[in-house]
């Protein structure tokens, strides 16, 4: 049932950060499963760069490595690995120095797609984009990855684009959130837009709200001291969660295309309402029995860094006023669930007697674990009971609905990068969109620091502060149950 794979033109694909983290867990391991499927041609290339000396048999022994402990090979693709290892080769750079580049420039090919990710730290962005213009690597029609974090701030985002922007074109910049490649982010688009089912009921007529929860159940650990500096608005909401927003709230666009729909997706961004902060809850873990607290894990014992955050917020336009966002997000929750919950008003009146017309409709988009979509729906419950309703999930587990083919469905960096060989952005991030997204997180950032606003303790596998559930209670709603 999985659509069959179309091979992208061949490529070379020069990973900068070749070494680090994100391209052994997630890049490289992604790469070799696009080739075992036969969209990565035998005539594509992959050089990694990076300082740490290696030569390129070095660098395939690390990859090989990676696509064990991450890429889920098996022992029978042990010629597949030998076959994509062939395709790799490595170059000692440093993005700072000069070293290094002239070697790279000798191996790019005419003729082929070349591509260039940025894996590496943003203050990097610079002198990358510098050197591959001074060494004249990059070309027109080239096209860069960068990472997130893109920015810390308006100001700071604002800089890095116009950095990228002195030596590319916007059209060959791609700004990648992992989140926007996933399977279920796409069908969400599928079943707005590809059904007339769901679009006339998708507005303040029939919806009461929408809930976005992304729960994680890892804390900050080894990472503590970066993301101090950073916390879950800066790190989740402003990049990960506004972009399920602008899905979720969109305008149809006039077609699946890059401009159309990031256009439309900017839209929202700037009819965000700015948001007072009784609608905002912080919040931090708490130490549980010999797992450290938060502040612990980040090595500041006055931190003021939120690592759970839940607000309300309202996107001033005709199709969604007074219809409430909820979104949240926190780590060392009760589950690790990522979930969009549309939920459709109150029946209005119910010809049953006895029955109080409470039924409500729920379309629940899950993106992790188990990603697929549910539809809560009325039914009478079975048996000789009389007429009586319940409600019950009408459930679209890709797995299930997939079968076995559920196992082809793409990783979102997979995806991703086969997009950026095809040209495709419409699953990327516009420069507007960011700064546009910094520009509505930025006063609210600022707000609570003026204030010295202190995040509230809560208790590790929980779903984060009471103060987050009250947030629901006061407007006579709860939150969906996070589960995993
Ligand atoms: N890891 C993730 O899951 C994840 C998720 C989302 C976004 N990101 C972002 O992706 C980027 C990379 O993250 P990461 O976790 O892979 O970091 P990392 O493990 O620290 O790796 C950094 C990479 O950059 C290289 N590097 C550092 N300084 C360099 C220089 N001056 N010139 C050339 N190469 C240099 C390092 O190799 P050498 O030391 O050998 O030079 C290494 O390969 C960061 O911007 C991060 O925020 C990561």
């Amino acid at each position: 049932m999985v659509s069959r794979v179309i091979p992208v033109e061949p490529f070379d694909l020069v990973i900068f950060g070749g070494t680090g983290d994100l391209a052994r867990r997630k890049i490289l391991p992604g790469l070799f499963r696009r080739y075992l499927s036969g969209q990565m041609t035998p005539e594509s290339r992959i050089i990694g760069a990076a300082r740490s000396e290696m030569d390129a048999e070095g660098f395939r022994q690390m990859v090989a490595d990676a696509i064990q402990e991450f890429g889920g090979a098996e022992k029978s693709e042990k010629k597949a690995i030998a076959e994509f290892l062939a395709r790799l080769d490595y170059v000692a750079i440093d993005a700072k120095g000069e070293g290094g580049w002239a070697q790279l420039a000798g191996l790019m090919r005419d003729g082929v797609v070349r591509a260039f990710y940025f894996s590496v730290a943003p203050s990097l962005f610079g002198d990358l984009a510098e050197r591959l213009h001074l060494h004249r690597i990059a070309n027109s029609e080239s096209r860069i990855v960068v990472e997130k974090p893109f920015g810390r701030d308006l100001e700071s985002a604002k800089a890095l684009n116009a950095v990228l922007a002195t030596h590319f074109d916007e059209t060959q910049i791609y700004r990648i959130d992992h989140y926007l490649g996933k399977e279920t982010v796409q069908n969400l688009m599928a079943v707005r837009f590809g059904n007339v089912l769901f679009e006339p009921l998708w507005n303040n007529h029939y919806v009461d709200h929408i809930q976005i929860t992304v729960a994680e159940t890892v804390g900050v650990g080894g990472r503590g001291a970066y993301y101090d500096k950073s916390g879950a608005m800066r790190d989740m909401v402003q990049n990960h969660l506004m972009q399920l927003l602008c899905l979720i709230a969109m305008e149809p666009p006039s077609k699946f295309e890059a401009d159309e729909v990031r256009n439309e997706k900017l839209k929202v961004i700037r009819a965000l309402q700015n948001v007072d902060h009784h609608h905002i809850v912080r919040g931090q873990y708490d130490a549980d029995g010999s797992s450290p607290s938060y502040r612990d894990d980040a090595e500041n014992p006055r931190s003021f860094t939120e690592s759970f955050i839940a607000m309300r917020c309202h996107i001033n336009n005709w199709r969604w006023a007074g219809v409430p966002f909820y979104l949240r997000t926190g780590k060392k929750m009760k589950a690790r669930s990522s979930e969009i919950a549309v939920v459709f008003k109150d029946l209005g009146h119910s010809i049953f007697e006895g029955d109080e017309a409470r039924h409500r409709n729920i379309l629940a988009i899950r993106l992790q674990p188990n990603e697929g979509i549910d539809l809560q729906v009325t039914i009478k419950e079975p048996g000789p009971g009389g007429m009586r309703l319940i409600d019950v999930p009408l459930d679209m587990t890709f797995s299930e609905a997939l079968g076995d083919d559920a196992e082809d469905v793409t990783d979102a960096y997979e995806r991703l990068i086969m997009d950026v060989i095809r040209g495709n952005q419409t699953l990327f991030m516009r420069g507007d969109e960011v700064e546009a997204a910094w520009a509505w997180t930025d006063p609210l950032i600022n707000d609570w620091e003026r204030r010295n606003d202190v995040p509230k303790l809560y208790d590790q596998g929980s779903a984060g502060p009471d103060d987050a559930l009250m947030l629901m209670h006061r407007d006579g709603r709860r939150w969906r149950d996070i589960k995993g």
